[in-house]
């Protein structure tokens, strides 16, 4: 191994360089404010919306957490986030996904002002990002961008392969190492053969939400390997879809989980709330 990729370190660093710029928009009357709305009692979604909470205070982010039950129903859901689409004391709006079956999420996602919307989940910025000329960016694979910018790792010309397809990482993972030039295969579950596919991979970014799935079978030599599963194992430990231990002595540079995509995730969520706040002003 070169390196291990340490996302713990990196977000720490750019979350000091957003909390100066935090404190110099405050001098000009401005502080970013973030709103998160959270359905329900999903643990999984308590843990990530409490890490941003906790980020955003460290960071000086002006955050307040929606907590809805989960009999909220859809026209309410709805009605709150048009309420927040016009406070101007919050420049960023997430709804914490996934949200209990009688809700549509596509129409909550849509209801959110492209402008406030941190996610980058609504279709007008996911079609911005498609046609490269993206606004809002979805955090994880963005926070991925950034790890490679940190450490060099070169895209154009590589063949990068993403096993996952979905909205929130896979598809803009995908577009977004493309438009630095890779070439990209996605891949998920119902891929033939998926090992010799990720094996051809330079840069392989998994995403697919199975507990060490990755074995070292499915890792060329060499490659970079990145690791965006947040699973937990029978003892309740935090596990990611990478077989860490045996990968690592193949694999140029990997990223470990805990402390490697997690971070960085909420740090770009951090940085795209100050570039809202700083767009709305
Ligand atoms: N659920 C899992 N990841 C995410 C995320 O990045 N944003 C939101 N809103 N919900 C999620």
């Amino acid at each position: 191994m070169k390196a291990l990729i340490n996302g713990r370190e990196l977000a720490d660093k750019m979350q000091d360089q957003i909390k100066t710029e935090v404190a110099e928009l405050q001098k000009n009357g401005i502080r970013p404010g973030l709103v998160v709305l959270l359905v329900g009692e999903n643990p999984a979604s308590q843990t990530y919306v409490k890490n941003k909470d906790l980020a955003a205070a460290k960071i000086g982010i002006h955050s307040k957490i929606e907590r809805l039950p989960e009999s909220i129903s859809e026209a309410e859901l709805l009605a709150l986030i048009q309420q927040y689409n016009q406070d101007s004391a919050f420049h960023g709006i997430l709804v914490q996904l996934p949200l209990p079956k009688h809700i549509d999420e596509e129409k909550v996602l849509l209801a959110i002002d492209p402008k406030k919307d941190v996610d980058g989940f609504h279709p007008m910025n996911m079609g911005q990002l498609l046609i490269g000329e993206p606004t809002m960016i979805p955090c994880t694979p963005y926070g991925i961008m950034k790890m490679f910018e940190a450490y060099n790792i070169e895209l154009a010309g590589k063949r990068a392969v993403v096993i996952g397809r979905s909205n929130i990482v896979g598809k803009p993972m995908a577009q977004l190492m493309m438009m630095k030039d890779a070439t990209v295969t996605i891949a998920h579950s119902k891929t033939a053969d998926l090992a010799a596919v990720a094996r051809e991979a330079d840069i392989l970014v998994v995403a697919i939400g199975r507990g060490h799935f990755v074995t070292k079978e499915f890792v060329k030599p060499g490659a970079v390997v990145i690791d965006v599963g947040m699973n937990r194992d029978a003892n309740g430990k935090l596990i990611g879809d990478v077989k860490f231990d045996e990968v690592a002595e193949i694999a140029d540079y990997i990223t470990p989980v805990p402390k490697g995509v997690g971070p960085m995730t909420i740090t770009m969520l951090m940085y795209q709330t100050v570039a809202a706040a700083k767009k709305q002003k």
